[in-house]
């Protein structure tokens, strides 16, 4: 790969929603890699931004996590809000366990609709955020992740990416998977409760949730909105937020990583 910049941006804003940590670190050793080749990059907090607030003239970077095949109503809603441009360029990078299917076309199409140029999109390993794992080999995954970032942006930087699609397939995917019966399906069952016993009422969750769906009455409350991206689920101090049994609580980072981010 030349090491010649093609991208045409000067900087580069990438908007992250992460629930667990593993996409946050991602789009986080991407913007290094971008500063370290001379380019300015910031990392945003997707959920906290106005996507009209967006600067047309920075490359659009959006990270996230796949969730059942697809992502997050809260990624589609964001990339649905997107201003209108001439020719900013985009890219993408999800972080999986395995397996997506229902992104990368729709998303694509829904960018070009309204004038991005799209250079690339890559899916990035790291570990399933609801399994146990061993400390060092959910380390060894996470540093894999983390180096494939870096080659990714390389590669950006150089021009010397795409964003491939398999329109059939992805549309097909997406239809299935992002529909809101499946959504709502999947906050009902199994639901998540607080432990009246174990919850001190620190708010913690009402803070971190990603899509503002936590209410402090008596206790927390969950409203209709809820991403089950498991944030809440894993960074309670007190694991008072209860969910399946057999899953775990995985954390990438710490709480204080998405307060200030
Ligand atoms: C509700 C839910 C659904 C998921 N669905 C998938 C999936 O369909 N395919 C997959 O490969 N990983 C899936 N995962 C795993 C996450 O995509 C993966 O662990 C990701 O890196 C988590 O990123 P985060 O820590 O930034 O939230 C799912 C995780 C959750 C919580």
């Amino acid at each position: 790969m030349s090491w010649a910049i093609k991208l045409k941006a000067g900087a580069v804003d990438i908007y992250c929603l992460s629930g667990t940590g593993n996409t946050l670190l991602v789009a986080r050793a991407m913007r290094d890699a971008f500063v370290q080749k001379g380019i300015l990059a910031h990392v945003h907090p997707m959920e906290r931004t106005d996507p009209c607030s967006i600067n047309p003239k920075n490359a659009l970077g959006l990270a996230f996590p796949v969730a059942i095949l697809t992502t997050y109503p809260l990624v589609w809603g964001f990339i649905r809000s997107l201003p209108e441009v001439k020719g900013t360029e985009a890219f993408m990078v999800d972080t999986l366990g395995g397996l997506s299917m229902g992104i990368m076309a729709p998303m694509k199409r829904i960018l070009e609709s309204k004038g991005y140029a799209p250079i690339g999109a890559r899916e990035i390993a790291m570990p399933v955020n609801f399994w146990n794992y061993e400390q060092e080999k959910k380390c060894v995954t996470i540093e894999r992740g983390l180096e494939r970032a870096r080659e990714y942006t390389v590669d950006l930087i150089a021009g010397g990416t795409k964003w491939r699609s398999f329109p059939v397939l992805s549309d097909m995917a997406h239809l299935a998977f992002s529909n809101r019966f499946l959504w709502w399906l999947a906050r009902q069952w199994p639901k998540m409760r607080v432990s009246l016993e174990r919850c001190a009422r620190c708010g913690l969750c009402v803070k971190l949730c990603p899509a503002g769906n936590i209410v402090m009455k008596d206790y927390p409350e969950r409203q209709g909105g809820c991403q089950v991206c498991l944030r809440c689920y894993a960074y309670c101090p007190r694991e008072a937020v209860l969910f399946m049994e057999s899953f775990k609580r995985y954390r990438a980072v710490s709480a204080e990583d998405f307060l200030i981010a």
